[in-house]
């Protein structure tokens, strides 16, 4: 089926990043652990993976654990760690048969060895995948992201294989962690809170934002499904007047 004369307001984002936010309080309302939340959380997540995918979405990129959540008590740290490693052992055939491809991206260096040898087979075994990339942010943060691509050119310029006159908006965005895919066209943030939190901050210049009260354990394909809605009533102007971007969209 044509896509554009099916939904011809692009209503399906190609891009989806997800601030999975609320299994805390989810834990604490249901009178249990906060690891039972993480793991609740974990099962959302594999919920919304198939929705998107079944909707056609090209990218999901998931913020599974950002660079200020190293602070948390250590047993929540180490939970969480286990848990990463739980869910690639039990999760990467499932996505590989389901032609997914799966991409980390974070500073992946400080995390436990055995988790960054399991990521590195999951994004080996997958890479051939096209249905959809699922991207996962882990000990990841905007600012780790923009910091190491500066470091990257200035280690370029230094070298002489880059002049300073070269950089430009297209050769910093190269070098972050998304680098040639394209930026978020959706943020969907659950759990009320209504801030970005050091997520894609550059990559998320004009990606509409939706915030959801639901709690991530409870987020489910109906949720999606509103925070579609939303994507679709968005005009979306990258900047420009209206008119403009009729024109540059001919
Ligand atoms: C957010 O809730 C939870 C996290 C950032 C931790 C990890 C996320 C999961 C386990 C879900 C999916 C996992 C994968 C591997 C896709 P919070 O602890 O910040 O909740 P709170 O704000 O209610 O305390």
């Amino acid at each position: 089926m044509n896509k554009e004369v099916d939904n011809p307001a692009g209503s399906i984002p190609r891009h989806v990043a997800i601030i999975m936010d609320g299994n805390g309080r989810w834990a604490a309302q249901n009178g249990r652990p906060r690891l039972a939340g993480h793991r609740a959380g974990v099962k959302s997540a594999r919920q919304i993976v198939e929705a998107c995918a079944e909707a056609q979405v090209e990218i999901l990129t998931l913020f599974a654990f950002s660079s200020e959540n190293w602070q948390r008590p250590a047993e929540e740290v180490n939970a969480l760690m286990r848990l990463f490693i739980e869910v690639l052992q039990r999760e990467v055939a499932t996505l590989h048969d389901n032609g997914i491809r799966l991409r980390f991206i974070g500073a992946r260096e400080n995390l436990p060895t055995i988790l960054q040898k399991r990521i590195e087979d999951a994004e080996n075994k997958t890479a051939a995948n096209t249905r959809m990339t699922l991207m996962l942010a882990v000990a990841f943060g905007g600012r780790w992201d923009i910091t190491q691509a500066t470091r990257q050119i200035a280690n370029k310029v230094s070298t002489g294989e880059l002049d300073v006159e070269d950089i430009d908006e297209a050769m910093v965005s190269r070098h972050l962690s998304l680098a040639t895919f394209d930026d978020p066209d959706l943020l969907i943030r659950t759990g009320g809170e209504k801030r970005v939190s050091n997520f894609l901050l550059w990559n998320l210049a004009y990606s509409e934002i939706h915030f959801s009260d639901t709690l991530w354990p409870a987020f489910d394909s109906t949720d999606l499904a509103t925070a579609f809605e939303f994507f679709s009533q968005r005009q979306r102007r990258f900047g420009q007047l209206d008119n403009q971007k009729e024109a540059s969209a001919d």
